[in-house]
């Protein structure tokens, strides 16, 4: 089944695309929050079946937080291991360029018939690399299948370990990526029973500030890295002003 923009994974996501056309299949793989143990039955015998296992990494040579979850079932020695690095730019010469590259790194194995596993942290759907690469993929190659396997989100990962219910009742949730835009930070609060700030880390001093003026700081919870073996929690975020914390973090905001 061709894919489009809009529908990224076709149902089923069993292998097979390769046998029946020749060519392989790009499963995005959700490898869960952090705890390997949350990675998905699909997803495992899908790792243990693909002869291809790529991860994305910030820089060549450094570690994957995606291939780290899974490496426990992965046997590297009978697998092709694809590092991926993603562009951090917003030049948009610079990005076209090695977007295309790594599109071409993952082609040569689907077009030789062979089906990859694309592995991301959390869900492969929700503000993932997979996302884009499965754009950039159809528009070099419509005739590749991409198929996503969902994951436990860190959002779901992250809600557990902080005993934070996200939704009770008739109560509304609401995703976002935490941008320097406080009124819209703002506004996502007022309008929500509870919300859920990704990628926080970088203004976690300016929500530090949002929250104490909209007297919330008690409301507030941060998690870092949650479910795997380096979590940490903060129950009090008066204790985070300052703080430089790691990427992966995430802050609950409950007003109920
Ligand atoms: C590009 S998004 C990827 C989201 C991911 N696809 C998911 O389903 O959770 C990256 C942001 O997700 C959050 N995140 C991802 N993994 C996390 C984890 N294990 N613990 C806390 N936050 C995490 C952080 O806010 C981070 O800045």
């Amino acid at each position: 089944m061709a894919q489009t923009d809009e529908r990224l994974g076709a149902p089923g996501g069993d292998l097979g695309g390769a046998a029946a056309s020749g060519i392989g299949t790009l499963y995005g793989i959700g490898a869960g929050p952090g705890d390997p143990e949350l990675l998905t039955l699909k997803g495992y015998r899908l790792l243990r079946a693909c002869p291809v296992i790529a991860y994305p990494k910030k820089r060549m040579g450094s570690r994957s937080y995606a291939l780290d979850i899974v490496e426990a079932y992965v046997n590297p020695e009978e697998k092709t291991m694809l590092g991926l690095v993603f562009p951090m730019t917003r030049d948009p010469d610079v990005l076209r360029r090695e977007w295309d590259h790594t599109a071409q790194l993952l082609l040569e194995h689907l077009l030789a018939g062979r089906d990859v596993a694309f592995v991301t942290e959390g869900d492969p759907l929700l503000y993932s690399t997979f996302i884009h690469m499965a754009r950039v993929l159809h528009e070099h190659a419509p005739e590749v299948q991409t198929v996503a396997i969902p994951g436990v989100s860190s959002v779901n990962g992250g809600a557990a370990r902080l005993g934070l219910p996200l939704a009770d009742g008739d109560e509304v949730v609401a995703i976002v990526p935490a941008t320097g835009d406080m009124e819209r930070m703002k506004a996502a609060i007022e309008g929500h029973d509870c919300v859920v700030f990704l990628k926080v880390a970088k203004v976690l001093d300016r929500m530090i500030h949002l929250l104490e003026t909209m007297d919330l700081l008690g409301q507030a919870r941060v998690i870092s890295r949650a479910t795997s073996g380096e979590e940490e929690i903060w129950e009090d975020v008066r204790a985070l002003r300052g703080a430089k914390l790691n990427y992966l973090t995430l802050m609950v905001v409950r007003r109920r």
